[in-house]
């Protein structure tokens, strides 16, 4: 069987390393990796293919930035020409960015089948690209792994058949089991923090509504301006943010208050995440990561697509723009009561995973 990744956004990388490790593994399937180029800097790519191990792609399209209609479409032009080429059986797609979409969407025009990691998550916000993302993904589909039930759950209310959903579990989880395990020892970049203390915070910013909008960003950065006070605040910059903060003029306040660091790998990331008090962000990706480690997470959002969190305790949401919003949450919530829940499977996800669409390609006769 032959089976074409689309990757191309940090997240993508650490989702696809774990299925790509176990499909190193099968014999009787080809892994073609497709790297769209959306993220391009080498820390917010090349260092995860290295931590993570992941095959280097056997395409790169250096689509680049751009808007997202154009960005997306360039991504769609260039992918269609490698589907043509490869004639692939299957096309994994991974979460909810523009390279998912383009993926997705390139291979379906296509006729190639479509199975996509991270199914069935809604924000319930389609002022978001990435719901639209989900949505549009989802809906084109032919194989749905879904991280949880509660995404089961949404698929099914959807209209979709109970065939084409797969509750694997969350291939981040697998990740994180077995990176925690042998995590390597804290890089110079940590070291040269000297954070002896386990009482910072630690906060990452990347969405378009919160870095896009003076001030929104204005107001979350004045908040933690305050938190700092009581915490350290620990925050490795997106790019996209450190050039809103230039932009918007807030650089300055950020730098003198916070310790601000350039994008992390995945393994300095989890040693900072291991030893902070807390979390403020509003990444998809951490704000599960933080629950892995039974860190509490305030996530500067609206809503978020892992409602199982918030209804658990572990996670609470700080609406962005709202005046000490994560100053007066931080107050309180230390002390709030947590439940303890497993709803992200048992660590294997990416076996089922493989399992699922090498039976498919039994099914199809490959
Ligand atoms: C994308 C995803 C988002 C995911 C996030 C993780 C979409 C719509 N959004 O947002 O779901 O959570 O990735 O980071 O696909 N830039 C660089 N160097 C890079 C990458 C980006 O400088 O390597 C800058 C560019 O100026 C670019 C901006 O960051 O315009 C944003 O990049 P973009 O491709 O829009 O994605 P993200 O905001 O990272």
């Amino acid at each position: 069987m032959k089976l074409l990744t689309v990757i191309g956004a940090r997240p993508q990388f650490v989702k696809a390393a774990t299925v790509s490790r176990v499909l190193d593994t099968c014999a009787d399937i080809e892994e073609i990796i497709v790297h769209t180029g959306q993220h391009y800097d080498k820390k917010m790519s090349d260092l995860f293919f290295e931590e993570l191990n992941i095959s280097s792609p056997k395409y790169n399209l250096n689509v680049g930035s751009e808007s997202h209609g154009a960005q997306t479409g360039r991504m769609l032009a260039e992918l269609e020409k490698v589907m043509m080429l490869e004639k692939p059986d299957w096309v994994l797609v991974y979460g909810d960015t523009n390279s998912t979409l383009a993926g997705a969407l390139a291979a379906k025009k296509l006729q190639i089948k479509v199975a996509h990691v991270e199914a069935g998550l809604r924000s319930r916000n389609r002022l978001m690209p990435e719901e639209i993302n989900r949505v549009v993904t989802d809906s084109i589909s032919d194989l749905l792994f879904a991280p949880t039930q509660a995404a089961v759950e949404q698929l099914i209310s959807e209209g979709r058949e109970d065939f084409e959903i797969i509750f694997s579990g969350d291939v981040m989880y697998d990740l994180m089991l077995s990176t925690i395990q042998r995590l390597p020892k804290t890089s110079d970049t940590i070291k040269h923090l000297n954070l002896e203390q386990t009482n910072y915070l630690l906060v990452t910013l990347h969405r378009a509504e919160n870095t896009d909008e003076p001030d929104i960003l204005t107001s979350i950065i004045q908040d933690l301006v305050s938190v700092s006070k009581k915490w350290p605040v620990v925050f490795p910059l997106h790019p996209r943010t450190e050039a809103a903060l230039k932009k918007f003029d807030l650089y300055p306040l950020a730098e003198k208050n916070f310790l601000l660091l350039p994008p992390l790998g995945y393994f300095d990331m989890v040693n900072l995440l291991k030893d902070s008090v807390a979390v403020a962000t509003d990444s998809g990706g951490l704000q599960k990561e933080a629950f892995f480690l039974r860190k509490i997470c305030f996530t500067l959002r609206n809503e978020t697509e892992w409602g199982e969190l918030i209804e658990a305790g572990w996670n609470r949401l700080v609406p962005p723009g709202l005046p000490s919003g994560i100053a007066n949450a931080i107050q309180d919530f230390c002390s709030f009561p947590r439940k303890s829940i497993l709803p992200y499977g048992d660590g294997n996800a990416a076996e089922k995973i493989v399992f699922a669409l090498k039976n498919q390609g039994l099914r199809t006769g490959k």
